[in-house]
């Protein structure tokens, strides 16, 4: 069965209008982005050919984006970073400093949790796909404004349409409210599976947030697990993120 035809898990913990409202818009955005990049349509998730070339048109195209004011601001723009064959695909939130200026997602101290988190989960960075709802840092890290997520979503659904992940995992409030609506809590929705796009999608913590409240730790593990369920994998006997 391929992974497009696979059954998914039902949608958990929030009223269907608003999915159902955020799945129509997600859609509409990925038309005009489509149309943006110059494609009408293409083909669904289970062709793997020309994904290579796929990502490179998609990082030009975010390259020379200029649909929102971030770009006057960027170093660089942030597209991903992991495996193109991942079956697990991790949203962050924007790129701050240090992805800025390196033109990578995750590279600073939130990226090092990220990356223990991965590990504890008996998996490689290089094994993952990592990216995010903004491509461009927002001046002094501030939270992205509901202008400039609807400017980017196109992007990442042409993201997810590419790489038909297994499994998302979403990190932080940031995340999942702009994939779900604003109304979504993320203490609420973390650790639920729910679906975007077609693809089982699983909300935990954002790892910055996870630096400034370690309590919260056990509670980001226990939603890692959940998504190893997804994919199928136990988790590995003794790793545990510190
Ligand atoms: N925080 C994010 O949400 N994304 C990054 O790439 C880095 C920090």
């Amino acid at each position: 069965m391929s992974r497009a035809s696979r059954p998914l898990p039902q949608s958990q913990g929030e009223p269907m209008n608003d999915e159902r409202r955020a799945l129509a818009k997600a859609a509409r955005l990925h038309a005009e982005g489509l149309k943006l990049m110059g494609l009408e349509a293409l083909p669904r998730g289970g062709d793997r050919g020309g994904r290579s070339e796929r990502l490179a048109a998609l990082a030009r195209a975010v390259e020379q984006c200029r649909k929102c004011p971030l770009y006057r601001t960027r170093t660089h723009a942030v597209v991903s970073d992991g495996s193109q064959d991942a079956e697990l695909m991790f949203i962050g939130e924007a790129p701050g400093r240090d992805e800025d200026l390196q033109g990578k997602p995750f590279v600073g101290a939130a990226g090092k949790l990220l990356t223990k988190m991965i590990e504890a989960m008996g998996l490689h960075r290089e094994q993952v796909y990592i990216c995010n709802i903004l491509k461009d840092r927002p001046p002094n890290n501030r939270t992205p404004e509901p202008s400039e997520v609807d400017a980017c979503l196109p992007y990442l659904l042409e993201q997810i349409e590419i790489i038909r992940p297994k499994v998302i995992c979403t990190l932080g409030a940031v995340a999942v409210k702009a994939l779900f609506g604003p109304h979504i809590a993320i203490s609420r929705v973390r650790g639920s599976v729910k679906e975007y796009e077609g693809v089982p999608l699983v909300p935990t913590y954002h790892p910055a947030y996870l630096l400034r409240n370690p309590a919260a730790k056990p509670q980001a593990w226990e939603d890692l697990q959940v998504v190893l369920k997804v994919l199928g994998r136990e988790p590995p006997t003794k790793t545990r993120t510190r």
